[in-house]
């Protein structure tokens, strides 16, 4: 049997890494602060992100609160809520989890949220501000991408790179870190046709579908790195959106689901906590 492990992105190691230093981070500076997460509803899906979070938030000192909300709660009610934890001095960051139930309207959520507490990154202010090359707070999944590619010395200066996603939490973001990187990028969506021809150009592949094992040799070019960002359950058990088993001797790196970019996706929310506490601080102080 090939041995194929060289080619692993390795998440973990990085994960293990950036966690202890924002841990010892906060220690030293003796820094006091609190991440709050709104629920609506009881999603076994969200009930298993929300632990993840707060058990992070717990290793690395960081005071956290989840109100959980029923699932019927009017968004003026959310709102008020929002609002109350937008004047709390105790409260460093807020998050509400998605999915949110479709009588509420997510992005009037994300931009009630004070942008320098918006520790999903969701708010008109964050995203103009990204896109401005602006200091902000970044979509905890996309930074994820980006660090794991510098972490592994992986070039990505006038590289091809497409991203198979065009959303809010994933595509959009990631392209402009792409590009403040200097790659050349490529955004596919539902409606892109001849799909595996353009995603067969990429030195950078970043796949998030949502659809298990959509990714087969066919849309990989030789030698490609590969990041899959999907997460699905096929028989029960965690995939990504690339077939693994068939992409794996195409390409010259990959990360596997689970273990892979996802890991990041809960460090880096408590990276943002870090930094909205920067963050009120300079706009209090402008
Ligand atoms: N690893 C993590 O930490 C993490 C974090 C968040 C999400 N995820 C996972 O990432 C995946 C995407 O999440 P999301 O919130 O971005 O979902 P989403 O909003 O549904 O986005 C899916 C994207 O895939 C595109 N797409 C769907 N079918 C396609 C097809 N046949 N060909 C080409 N493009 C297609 C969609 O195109 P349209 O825009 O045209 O619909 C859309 O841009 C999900 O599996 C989710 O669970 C992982």
């Amino acid at each position: 049997m090939v041995d194929y492990s060289h080619k692993i992105i390795n998440c973990k190691e990085y994960r293990d890494i950036k966690e202890v230093g924002i841990a010892k981070y906060i220690l030293e500076n003796s820094l006091k602060l609190k991440l709050v997460i709104i629920q609506l509803g009881d999603d076994p899906a969200s009930n298993t992100y929300i632990n993840n979070k707060l058990k992070a938030c717990e290793r690395c000192k960081i005071e956290s609160e989840l109100i959980k909300l029923d699932v019927n709660t009017s968004q003026e009610d959310l709102l008020k809520i929002i609002d109350r934890l937008n004047d709390s001095e105790n409260v460093t960051g807020i998050l509400v989890q998605s999915p949110l139930p479709p009588h509420i309207d997510s992005k009037v959520v994300a931009n009630a949220i004070v942008y320098t507490k918006d520790v999903d990154g969701f708010s008109i202010i964050n995203k103009g501000k990204l896109y401005s090359n602006e200091d902000c707070l970044v979509p905890c999944t996309a930074q994820g991408v980006i660090e794991i590619l510098k972490y592994n010395n992986i070039e990505i200066e006038g590289k091809n790179v497409v991203i198979i996603n065009r959303s809010d939490l994933i595509g959009k973001p990631l392209t402009h870190l792409f590009l403040q990187n200097n790659a050349t990028v490529t955004v596919c969506h539902s409606y892109t046709q001849n799909l595996s021809e353009i995603s067969s150009q990429a030195d950078i592949l970043v796949v998030g579908v949502g659809k298990a094992k959509f990714i087969t040799k066919d849309f990989v070019k030789k030698g490609a790195i590969i990041l899959d960002v999907g997460i699905n359950f096929l028989d029960d058990k965690l995939c990504g959106d690339v077939d693994f088993f068939d992409c794996i001797e195409k390409c010259s790196k990959i990360t596997t689901v689970p273990g892979g970019v996802g890991l990041l996706t809960v460090t880096n929310l408590l990276t943002n906590v870090v930094k909205a506490f920067h963050l009120k601080n300079i706009h209090n102080n402008q």
